[in-house]
């Protein structure tokens, strides 16, 4: 039997990199966990060892710290990073801009350079849709042109691109998310966000679990079928599952092979659009929770939230096809799973 394959994932415990740490054991990978716990919790750990059955690799660290991270480099040798670790609230991002440049940008060049230093040349790395901006046309493709960001949160996400595509001794694989939601159908993790929710599921079932009043829709306004703004939700497995696609390419013989010989059809940077391909708006997202739970949302329509994009969701031919991945549960199971969640925390 083969050794298994060591993928550091740095913010392994946060909302995405957990279920991703499931989903790169499923396929017989080895996940060493970096976190700095900034926005994730220790208990993460424990329903990790939970549903994995033994306990993961587990670091308590910031990217930031290039002795610590060029020594789990040395210590555990990865083969691969999967980069989660950065801060994502946009409002934040306005408030403190040092904060997310550090983080996201400074971070991320820390991290490259102890890859460098150590013969480490594979990262999938996580981007945004937020890299869009409010686009001409729907759906947006990867060639789609991007826009100057609105927030210092997007403009960290448009840097990070740039940087890697520079580096191009780095194979990444550029994950650009649309809307994650849900959560692991066991109920064990999902997303645990700090303090008031920014995002509209974490709003929407602590709303129904009477932690918040009332939901507010931002908006009833604009120019879509209903008035409010279209997105395109993705439940997290899917996109866990899609990381995991991303790492097999990495590791594909043939592409190493044309990296290898120059080959200049095989760019060191590719990038996906990780989405389902479908947009719904805020108010269809409410109606599908209460059909999918039988719960009832108390909600009204008000002002629009600045900074918002009307609609935006992904063409995922590329995805599809080069990846090989698709998303595959629906938004009645993204709303079941959310609230399964929201009633275990
Ligand atoms: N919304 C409401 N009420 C709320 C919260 C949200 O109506 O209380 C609406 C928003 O106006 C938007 C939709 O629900 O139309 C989705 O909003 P989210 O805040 O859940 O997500 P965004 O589409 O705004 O995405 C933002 C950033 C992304 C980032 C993502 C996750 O733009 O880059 O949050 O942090 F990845």
């Amino acid at each position: 039997m083969t050794a298994k394959r060591n993928i550091l994932v740095t913010g392994g415990l946060g909302f995405i990199g957990s279920h991703t740490v499931l989903c790169l054991n499923e396929a017989g990978y080895n996940p060493i966990i970096i976190d700095n716990l900034h926005n994730s919790k220790i208990e993460v750990l424990d329903a990790l060892e939970e549903l994995l059955g033994y306990r993961p690799v587990f670091v308590q660290g910031d990217v930031n710290d290039d002795a610590l991270i060029n020594g789990l480099f040395v210590t555990h040798r990865p083969e691969a990073v999967i980069h989660f670790a950065a801060h994502k609230a946009v409002g934040e991002s306005v408030d403190n801009p040092l904060m997310y440049y550090q983080n996201n940008v400074v971070g991320l060049i820390t991290l490259l350079a102890a890859m460098k230093a150590q013969d480490c040349s594979k990262m999938v790395f996580s981007s945004s849709c937020t890299v869009y901006g409010e686009p001409e046309t729907v759906p947006v493709k990867e060639s789609t042109p991007t826009r100057p960001a609105a927030s210092p949160y997007g403009a960290t996400k448009q840097m990070a691109e740039v940087i890697l595509k520079d580096n191009n001794w780095c194979e990444v694989q550029c994950l650009r998310y649309f809307n994650p939601v849900g959560a692991h159908p066991t109920a064990k993790i999902g997303e645990l966000p700090l303090g008031v929710p920014n995002n509209l599921i974490p709003y929407l079932t602590q709303t129904v679990a009477g932690i918040r009043e009332k939901l507010t829709v931002y908006g009833g306004d604009y120019h879509t079928a209903d008035g409010t703004c279209i997105r395109d939700y993705i439940h997290v497995m899917d996109l866990a599952e899609a990381h995991v696609a991303a790492i097999d390419r990495l590791f594909t013989s043939q592409r190493i092979q044309k990296v290898l010989e120059g080959d200049p059809s095989t760019d060191s940077f590719e990038v996906f659009n990780i989405g389902t391909g479908v947009g719904y708006s805020v108010l269809e997202v409410i109606n599908a929770f209460e059909k999918a739970t039988g719960e009832r949302v108390n909600y009204s329509v008000g002002n629009r939230r600045a900074g918002d994009v009307v609609a935006v969701w992904a063409d995922t031919e590329k995805v599809n096809q080069v990846l090989g991945w698709s998303a595959k549960r629906d938004l009645a199971t993204m709303m079941k799973d959310a609230w399964n969640w929201q009633k275990n925390c």
